[in-house]
Formats: structure tokens, sequence, C-alpha cells
């Protein structure tokens, strides 16, 4: 398995490090915007892996990619680059992949493409477009970081494990976002949808972003786990059910726009999407998030 992680600020570094700690690539290839600094993260990540098992760490570029079986994109142009705030970094965002993606794609053309760039859902459109890829093979890091939230919440308040909470945030990883409280179940047991912790728990993750970035700045860990989850069901093959950002056209008459929905994830990245069975006020808020996000794309296109 060797994985590539390229832009490796925050996001990237710890995804890297969650990477190595779970003994998930043989090889690692960082490609870093400063070299001194990427070669630094590759030695001591090296290191690190000594307790876990024998990795290849390499600080390279675009070329050293070649081959890979997943290249995760931690890009963001840097926020000094970008005045006119978030529409603007979009814009940036968008311009960087559409840059660095085709090169990327033509070096490693079976590779899995995990995007973690926001706006996610966005910036997991036009890596699709950009890549020229078959639409399984491009996922964003989408909602699966909101359900993450949204279990750890739950979890603690039921005394069930995280794992065993079948609860998914859906649609855009942003502020559309709904959580599927129809189909909400721990061990066939289901959340009464209407229950006001629930709810007020799944506005808590909706706001998990704002209240970690209001704290320290920006938010790391928590999405560096997910798209660690999401390269494992890829290198096991292991057909993990995970709310993913891809490509949907055709579900409940949504079409080209890139959304989370359970996703089966395996070796070719998104092997199917689960016609999850959303009630009515559920498939209006997931038209509203593909309208959210449509608009989105519409911005960075225009
Ligand atoms: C998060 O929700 C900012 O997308 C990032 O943590």
């Amino acid at each position: 398995m060797k994985i590539s992680v390229v832009g490796m600020g925050r996001v990237g570094g710890a995804t890297a490090f969650a990477l190595v700690a779970r003994g998930i690539p043989h090889e690692l290839v960082l490609v870093g915007r400063t070299k001194e600094r990427t070669v630094g993260d590759a030695f001591d990540l090296l290191h690190a892996s000594a307790l876990v098992r024998p990795m290849r760490v390499v600080a390279g570029d675009a070329a050293d990619t070649a081959a890979s079986d997943v290249v995760i994109l931690a890009v963001s142009a840097a926020a000094d680059d970008v005045a006119g705030g978030r529409a603007a970094h979009a814009e940036a965002n968008a311009r960087l992949l559409r840059e660095i993606v085709p090169p990327l794609a033509e070096a490693s053309p079976s590779a899995v493409f995990l995007v973690m760039t926001n706006p996610v859902d966005v910036c997991t459109y036009v890596t699709l477009k950009a890549s020229g890829l078959p639409p399984g093979r491009v996922l964003g890091t989408g909602t699966l970081l909101d359900t993450m939230r949204f279990r750890s919440l739950l979890s603690r308040e039921t005394g069930i494990n995280a794992q065993d909470v079948r609860a998914y945030i859906l649609g855009e990883h942003g502020e559309t976002q709904f959580p599927a409280l129809s189909v909400a179940s721990a061990g066939g047991v289901r959340f009464e949808p209407r229950d006001s912790t629930v709810r007020a728990f799944a506005e808590e993750a909706r706001q998990g972003g704002h209240l970690v970035a209001r704290s320290k700045g920006y938010t790391n860990y928590a999405v560096a786990l997910a798209a660690t989850s999401i390269c494992e069901a890829v290198a096991d093959d292991a057909r993990t059910v995970l709310p993913v950002s891809t490509l949907v056209d055709g579900y409940k008459g949504l079409g080209d726009v890139c959304l989370s929905l359970p996703c089966v994830v395996g070796r070719q990245g998104v092997e199917r999407i689960l016609a999850i069975d959303l009630d009515d006020d559920e498939t209006a808020l997931l038209h509203q998030s593909a309208a959210a996000i449509r608009a989105g794309i519409d911005r960075v296109e225009a």
C-alpha cells in the first residue's frame, strides 16, 4: 500500500502521523510546500514507524507519488494568499486542485483520490473533474467527520460504544448537513427522531468544527482519523459503510453533485452508494444540501 499525502500542513501532518500509527502504508510519500520541513516530517515519521512496522517514508514531489494506491489531498491555499473570506478561499483551493490534480492522476491512474481540502464537497467535485478518473475513485472525507462528532455525543449519552451507534450525518460537510434520524439506531434499537436531546446532539455535531476552531484556530485530529479510516477500508478492501462525499447522479432526483451518503468503501474507493431510506423531511434536507453544494460548484467554476 503506497499512500501519498499532498499538503503537509496541520491536517496533512496529522493524517500522515495517524497513517503511520495505524501501520497502514508500506510506503508513505509526503509532498509539502517547504521541502526542508517535509524532510523533517519524513524522518520524524520514519522514526515513529520503528514501533509499528517497516515502511518507507519519503519527502518527495509529484513524481515520487507515481503508482500510489491512495493519494490524499490535504492542500489548502495559504490563508494569507486569500483576501475575501470563505468564498475566495474556496475559489483559491479549487484553482490549486485544478493545477495539481491532473499530473497526480496521470502518475497514479489506479489510485483512490481522497480529498480533505475544504469546502470538501466542492473540492471533491473539482478533483473528480480535473482527474478524469471514474467517479468511485474520487471521494471526500465529507460528513464522516460530522458523523463521528454526532456518534461520540450519542455514545456519551447512551453509554454505548460509538462504533455500535448507527447514526449518520449526511449531505454537505457544512451548514446544510442533516442527521438521518429516521434510521438511526444502536443494537437494532431506534433512536426517537423527535427526541430533543438527539436533535441537540446533531446541532452540536454541526457546530463541532467551529467549536474546535474557535478554541485552537483549526481542526485536524478528528479529520485525520476520518481519512485514515477511509484508507484502512481501501487497503483492506473492507467494504466498510462510511458516509463520504461522492458523485451522486440519479439518487432521489439528485444529479451531478458531490455530497455524503452512506457508501460501501473498498479497494476501488466508493464501490456502491447505499439507498438509505430517508423520510420526506430528510429527503427535502438532502435536496437543500445538494443545492447549496451545487451553488458552491457554480461559484468556483464561474
Ligand atoms: C472541520 O469540520 C474545518 O472541515 C473542518 O473540522
